[in-house]
């Protein structure tokens, strides 16, 4: 595992934006798999800039979503589906075809897991998988005690997760208490990951994913059993390493 120490969240975003666009001139259809939250969004201002400024192609790039809430409403802004396709899809200049993610509104949720699970597989798998970090260590939506070998699959949030991500929703009660996420096994098979953490609310999860023990407690340490695996961290986030 890499550990890349940055000055600031802006940093970390260039960089990532940086392996995103040598991804894609040495691939142009690559499958970047995308995350939500705050902590990603440098990211994707500094990849759409360079889209902007002719320094990177990413006409031919397809998107795939990391996790979905189930049960809201087709359309709802904070569907992750629609966070991903304002955040990513549109900035970029790509149209909806180049996007992927699971069916949190599926009547058979299972059915739309396995349905999703096979379609990464199918679609080549994802080339380079951009990761935040919970407080909790989750990835994805994989939340503590996550099984290291899961694949897509629904998940019961943890009210400490429910409580961090409410700021989104205008209520508590809104947060939905289910989601579909890529399990941890599956966000395995990317062949690259990238993991980008800023603040000191994440400075724990980061040090015990990092330097602490595998262990399905804190599900981001998964990323120590990856060969190419990537952490980004700003200077607050790396200050209990
Ligand atoms: C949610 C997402 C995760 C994300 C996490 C942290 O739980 N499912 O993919 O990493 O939030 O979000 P933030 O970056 O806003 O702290």
């Amino acid at each position: 595992m890499e550990v890349i120490i940055v000055p600031d969240p802006a940093a970390g975003g260039e960089l990532i934006a940086d392996a995103m666009a040598d991804l894609l001139r040495r691939k142009p259809d690559a499958l970047l798999g995308v995350a939500t939250g705050s902590t990603p969004l440098p990211v994707y201002e500094a990849l759409a800039a360079k889209v902007r400024t002719r320094d990177a192609d990413a006409s031919r790039a397809r998107i795939c979503q990391l996790d979905e809430y189930v049960g809201l409403p087709c359309g709802h802004p904070e569907s992750y589906r629609s966070v991903v396709l304002r955040e990513v899809v549109e900035p970029l200049g790509l149209d909806e075809e180049a996007f992927m993610g699971p069916d949190g509104a599926a009547e058979d949720v299972a059915a739309a897991c396995l349905a999703y699970d096979r379609a990464l597989a199918e679609a080549g798998g994802v080339d380079l998988q951009l990761l935040g970090i919970g407080t909790d260590g989750h990835i994805g939506f994989n939340e503590p005690c996550s099984s290291l070998a899961s694949r897509t699959r629904i998940k019961t949030l943890t009210e400490q997760t429910r409580r961090d991500n409410a700021r989104f929703f205008d209520d508590l009660d809104e947060v939905p208490h289910h989601v579909i996420t890529q399990g941890i096994g599956t966000i395995l098979d990317a062949r690259h990951l990238v993991l980008l953490a800023t603040g000191e609310a994440k400075a724990d999860a980061v040090a015990q994913a990092v330097e602490g023990p595998l262990c399905a407690l804190v599900p981001a340490s998964a990323l120590q059993l990856h060969p190419h695996a990537t952490v980004v961290v700003d200077e607050a986030a790396a200050s209990r390493l």
